[in-house]
């Protein structure tokens, strides 16, 4: 016998399949998901997984959905399954017969009893028992076309919706699988969710109603209320608003996410159409693919207090695994006492304009969140911030933009605690003065070459050997994308230059071995190296300044056009300097930029320089 699909896709709506299973068999939780042991073979530890729509055992590949579930674990035929389904989910299964088949097109949908439920909020809101919510929302600045634009209405006090429903034959138990009255703990429908609340319609992204908020008016708590979650509504797949920020972003709008319904219904109003909103949870997974099906870089705009820097951090912390060059964030902040709604009424739409244009990119944000108010950091807080800013860059599966974010990190943490003393040159750049590497463009990524993996190598062997050296290249050394074993051991020299005073060859070694390194640190050094380098010379033969200019030699053999960006940039910010006034010398360039300068020069007269595509 044939099923209407209509009908069968509402079956399975109406049929939980997590409480469907989960009374013949003790569910636990897994993740977001449940599992269990599985019902159709013997096991001790549970690989039969419950998902939305359908479970699937990753032992024996039982695999369905509510109806074959109950086909397999009742040994019912298909039609037995779905009457009995129907049946406990108080649908009438539609027969052949043609009137009955008009009596199931009346059947309603959970969609319609929700338009039902909107419809008659709505009516309230401008009925006299809705005086005072309209009064609220009036008085909120909302105009009645914004009112009506995003359907608000009037909860009512919450004693009439069973009764007015079940004129449009609306059972209370369709109105418990919408979300709209609640349960006891038999499972039997109780009161109705919202009662005395002004109502906002939550909508799918194809504009179909599929829950509510509702806002008390006073300062009673809670002061938002969320339907429950249901075969319609799942939090973490919904953003508030996205069917029409959507419509606003294809005609060019701007993407915004807020925390609230009324940030959104504000920014809206005051002409900023793409705004979105999660549902009272922290921003997940599911929702950031649907923000950047519509753009690759929506804008974040959290509370500036420090719930929102938290929720920053957890969103960038999500967001990292799932970043791409076409998928990224950007962030605005605002001052900790304003959210975008106070803002539009205290200063207007211009201000949250200019707030919503000075967003920044995710590594600014995240830079700032890891680092805080942070000034001075001693050698361990260095040496914890450099790790944990290399490790979250490591999050980022796609390995150019991964080394690209690494190195825009270190630009920043150089530029923000660039090392005084410590055997180092005088800084000859002005504190947060924008650093060549972290202007460069995002398109841009640094790869390991073939060809460079001998050349990087002679630079980690000269830092070895001439370990003094390194404060004045450290940061050059850092933004080099590495192969495993050589980031390992720059990891462990930077380390170590951090914490110790006197950077000797014999107390770099010392370090090695203590971190296990020997094996791959001789394994390097004693890798072919050309013998002009200085590296096979005796120490006492060769003087600082040559091995700095054959160390910049090999940096800009293996990333020259960078190099050549780095010290035209530094030319630039040191004329500059000068000019300011700032300088605190007699206006000549550094010694430590006039190698690198020299080296430049050596490198343009025609040695031999790979070309990076
Ligand atoms: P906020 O507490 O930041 O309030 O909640 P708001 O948006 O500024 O609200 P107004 O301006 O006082 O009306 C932000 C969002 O968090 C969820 C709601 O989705 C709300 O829009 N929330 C908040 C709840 O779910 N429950 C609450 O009790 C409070
Ligand atoms: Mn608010």
């Amino acid at each position: 016998m044939a099923f209407d699909a209509a009908f069968l896709d509402e079956l399975r709506n109406r049929t939980p399949l997590a409480s469907l299973i989960g009374r013949r068999n003790k569910l636990v939780r897994s993740g977001r998901n449940w599992k269990t042991c599985c019902p159709f073979h013997g096991e001790k530890t549970p690989s039969f997984y419950v998902y939305d729509d359908h479970f699937h055992c990753f032992g024996c590949g039982a695999h369905g959905d509510a109806i074959s579930f109950v086909m397999q674990s009742d040994g019912r035929s298909f039609p037995e399954a779905v009457e009995q389904l129907a049946a406990e989910a108080g649908l009438e299964v539609p027969k052949q017969d043609p009137r009955s088949e008009a009596r199931a097109r009346e059947v309603k949908s959970l969609g319609d009893v929700l338009s039902l439920v909107q419809a008659s909020y709505r009516r309230r809101l401008s009925l006299p028992e809705g005086r005072e919510g309209l009064a609220y929302l009036r008085g909120r600045g909302l105009s009645d076309a914004t009112i009506e634009r995003f359907g608000l209405g009037w909860s009512g006090d919450g004693r009439h919706l069973v009764e007015e429903l079940r004129a449009h034959d609306v059972t209370p138990e369709m109105l418990v699988q919408a979300g709209i009255l609640r349960v006891d703990d038999r499972g039997q429908p109780k009161g109705e969710l919202f009662f005395n609340r002004v109502t906002f319609p939550i909508r799918d992204r194809r504009g179909k109603i599929i829950s509510f908020g509702a806002r008390t008016l006073g300062d009673g708590q809670p002061k938002y209320l969320n339907g429950p979650e249901t075969a319609l509504f799942s939090k973490r797949r919904t953003l508030y608003n996205l069917d029409l920020a959507r419509e606003a972003v294809h005609k060019g709008a701007e993407l915004v996410v807020v925390e609230g319904y009324m940030d959104v219904i504000a920014l809206d109003q005051a002409g900023f159409g793409g705004a979105v909103a999660p549902l009272g949870t922290a921003l997940g997974e599911e929702q950031l693919d649907l923000l950047w099906r519509m753009t690759p870089s929506p804008i974040l705009c959290l509370d500036g207090d420090a719930a929102g820097a938290r929720a920053a951090l957890r969103v960038c912390e999500v967001a990292l695994p799932l970043l791409s060059p076409e998928r990224t964030l950007r962030f605005c902040r605002l001052d900790p006492k304003d959210d975008p709604d106070s803002l539009i009424r205290s200063r207007g739409a211009g201000a949250m304009g200019e707030a919503l244009s000075g967003a920044t990119s995710l590594a600014t944000e995240l830079f700032g969140l890891m680092t805080g108010n942070m000034s001075d950091p001693g050698p361990d807080q260095r040496a914890a911030l450099r790790e944990k800013l290399v490790a979250l860059s490591k999050l980022i599966p796609d390995r150019a933009l991964s080394s690209e974010y690494r190195s825009t990190f270190l630009d920043m943490f150089f530029a923000r605690f660039r090392r005084g003393g410590g055997g180092g040159k005088k800084p000859f750049q002005k504190k947060g003065a924008p650093l060549p590497l972290s202007t460069q463009a995002p398109g841009e990524m640094r790869h390991i070459e073939q060809g460079s993996v001998e050349r990087l190598n002679i630079l980690t062997a000269l830092l070895l050997r001439y370990p003094d050296i390194l404060p004045e290249v450290e940061q050059a050394y850092s933004s080099l994308a590495l192969p495993g074993d050589l980031d390992r051991i720059r990891a462990a020299l930077l380390d170590w230059a951090c914490q110790d005073e006197d950077l000797t060859e014999e107390n770099c070694q010392h370090w090695i071995e203590n971190r296990g390194l020997t094996d791959i640190v001789t394994a390097v050094t004693e890798s072919p190296m050309p013998r002009e380098v200085g590296l096979g010379k005796d120490r006492d033969d060769v003087l600082k300044v040559d091995v700095v200019e054959s160390w910049w030699h090999f940096y800009g053999l293996v990333n020259f056009r960078n190099f050549e960006r780095e010290v035209a940039n530094d030319i630039q910010a040191t004329i500059m300097q000068v000019y300011s006034g700032g300088g605190s010398g007699d206006g000549s360039f550094p010694e430590s930029l006039l190698a690198r300068m020299r080296v430049l020069e050596a490198l343009r007269r025609g040695e031999d320089v790979e070309e990076e595509n």
